[in-house]
């Protein structure tokens, strides 16, 4: 079952965001939450960090699964997605560092990383909230459009328009990896409830085709259809096809 809210300006997009996770925290103290990097989040994250701050939530018993991580960046490079996390988020929190799971995309041998992250995911069990943002490919995490998905985590080739996007963060398009450590979509599925987020509207295109359209491999984030909640946060721009 997929929820639409739709908000009508970036403040209420990031509360409504935060609320819900906050209020999980609240009510589960031990919540496992699976968070994305990526633009969308970041006003959320510092909501979040907000409502720490005023005493409002602690996350010294939560959990954290981040979706994916690129391959061959250093975890103190500026754009690795560890470090995002740390900066936006983690290093403001009172979540234990030890607590928060990033895929290793620096390791020598990134399948056996990607083959360890499916583990401690397995051992992790059901997340409780999985936080997502939309590619303007239809990608979540990273898993891109193709013939056939993956359930489980796993090594991807970023698409040229994802590397396009994100060149935006790199000195240029060159610096941008070219493979990332991603969770399946079976993983994604796999939580209790979904919270994707999309704003601007440049993605109302593929939040119509994701929401709305076939479900089809060509775009993964149809495959939400299948789940049974799905929370979807759009300002007006996104939702302008919904
Ligand atoms: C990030 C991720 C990606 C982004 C997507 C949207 O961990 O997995 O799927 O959520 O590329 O990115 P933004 O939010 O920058 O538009």
């Amino acid at each position: 079952m997929i929820n639409i809210i739709k908000v009508n300006n970036e403040q209420q997009f990031n509360e409504t965001g935060a609320g819900i996770i906050a209020s999980l925290v609240q009510t589960n103290p031990r919540v496992k939450l699976g968070l994305a990097t990526g633009s969308t989040p970041v006003g959320v994250y510092q909501r979040l960090i907000e409502l720490y701050k005023e005493g409002v939530v602690s996350f010294k018993l939560a959990s954290s699964y981040n979706l994916d991580e690129y391959i061959g960046l250093p975890e103190d490079h500026p754009e690795s997605y560890r470090r995002f996390m740390n900066e936006k988020l983690f290093n403001h929190i009172d979540m234990p560092l030890e607590n928060t799971h990033v895929p290793s995309g620096n390791s020598s041998n990134a399948q056996q990383a990607a083959d360890e992250y499916n583990r401690l995911l397995d051992e992790a069990g059901q997340v409780d909230l999985q936080l997502l943002g939309l590619g303007h490919n239809g990608h979540i995490g990273f898993n891109e459009p193709d013939e056939d998905l993956q359930g489980q985590t796993h090594i991807v080739t970023l698409d040229e328009r994802t590397r396009q996007a994100n060149a935006r963060f790199f000195d240029s398009i060159d610096d941008v990896p070219t493979h990332a450590i991603t969770m399946g979509i079976g993983s994604i599925l796999k939580a209790k409830q979904i919270l994707l987020m999309a704003k601007g509207k440049d993605k109302a295109e593929i939040v119509a085709k994701a929401l709305k359209g076939p479900i089809t491999t060509k775009c993964p984030a149809s495959f939400l259809q299948t789940h049974p909640n799905v929370v979807v946060i759009l300002d007006q721009e996104a939702g302008s096809l919904v």
